[in-house]
């Protein structure tokens, strides 16, 4: 970190953190349910199904995937905050089976507050991450806000016969998830101790390209990534829009070294409890409380959740028939 940067902790301007302070699942659908959206049949993903983004048919090869997420300092190192909220915007283009062609910047700076050459290390993080996803980054927008936020809006390509989409999970296929849980915990410990996670900012960073890739190349065509929601509510989404429900092996599910200190320990972000609040009426639950609060735990630029094995990773739980959408975790 720079010296500027060791004076100011950027996670103590946030309200929230990472995508744990996406706006809450129900009081979203409730916004999005009086809206009626511009759409004709080359829209192959639009607003239905809550997929990761829209996806438009360009011509019989090719499709345009279009996304993006900003949010508030989820780690102090602004350059690894630049990476975490690059990496976690690109990851809906992977999430749908994509690749990122070009991004731009969104920013929001307290300008008066915190030095800009503090700025100038999350713009380094996100290009930084772009080059390495082979991502062109071009500019952006900019504003004065007392709360920092940073993300990109990204375009992708995809092959409109090949793409990853949280609405075709079948009945029979084993659930993968490509990174451990912990996340949303071990922020939260961050932010109010300090404390640095090297392990977690690890897997922040890490794109989902190979994941995705891998999916495809093992010719799967259901995921979505595990983010603001957590495993269980986006576990429920791609339920949902796939009109099957879900077994979890909760012993299956991987996670970050810390993870379940952090838990006994009471930090636990809002928006983990409020997914659990939400996912509850659809689950059938032979786990303890804590177990069901980690597996709800909002991740910020968490891994995949696929429909179907992918070679290297776990599976932990599979898809079930069902159209209620109902997650037993065992
Ligand atoms: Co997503
Ligand atoms: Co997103």
């Amino acid at each position: 970190m720079t010296s500027a940067a060791a004076t100011y902790r950027l996670t103590q301007y946030a309200s929230g953190g990472g995508c744990a302070c996406k706006v809450p699942p129900g009081e979203l659908e409730r916004v999005l349910a009086g809206l009626t959206p511009a759409a004709g049949p080359d829209l192959l993903v639009g607003v239905e199904t809550g997929d990761d983004a829209a996806v438009v048919r360009l011509d019989s090869g090719r499709a345009v995937v279009l996304t993006t997420d900003f949010f508030t300092p989820v780690v102090d190192d602004p350059y690894d905050w630049g990476r975490i909220a690059a990496t976690n915007a690109l990851s809906d283009v992977y999430a749908m089976g994509g690749e990122p062609l070009v991004a731009v910047n969104l920013l929001a700076w307290p300008r008066e507050r915190v030095p800009f050459e503090l700025a100038a290390e999350v713009l380094r993080g996100g290009a930084d991450v772009a080059r390495v996803a082979g991502c062109h980054l071009a500019g952006g927008h900019s504003i004065d806000d007392p709360e920092p936020k940073y993300g990109l809006a990204v375009t992708g390509i995809a092959d409109p016969d090949r793409l990853l989409r949280n609405d075709s999970g079948r009945a029979g296929l084993p659930l993968t998830l490509t990174k451990p849980l912990g996340l949303g915990v071990l922020n939260n410990r961050h932010k109010a101790t300090g404390e640095a996670f090297p392990e977690a900012v690890a897997t922040m960073t890490t794109l989902n390209a190979d994941a995705s890739r891998a999916a495809l190349a093992a010719g799967l065509t259901c995921a979505t990534d595990v983010t603001g929601f957590g495993l269980l509510g986006h576990l429920y989404k791609l339920c949902r829009a796939s009109g099957v429900s879900a077994v979890v092996d909760a012993a299956a599910v991987p996670y970050l070294d810390g993870a379940r200190e952090a838990l006994a320990e009471g930090f636990v972000p809002g928006g983990s409890r409020r997914n659990l609040d939400w996912v509850r009426p659809h689950l059938a639950s032979e786990v303890a409380e804590d177990e069901l609060v980690l597996l709800a735990d909002a991740q910020t630029s968490g891994g995949l959740l696929v429909a179907g094995e992918v070679p290297g990773h776990p599976v932990v739980g599979e898809l079930v028939r069902g159209s209620e959408a109902t997650i037993a975790v065992r």
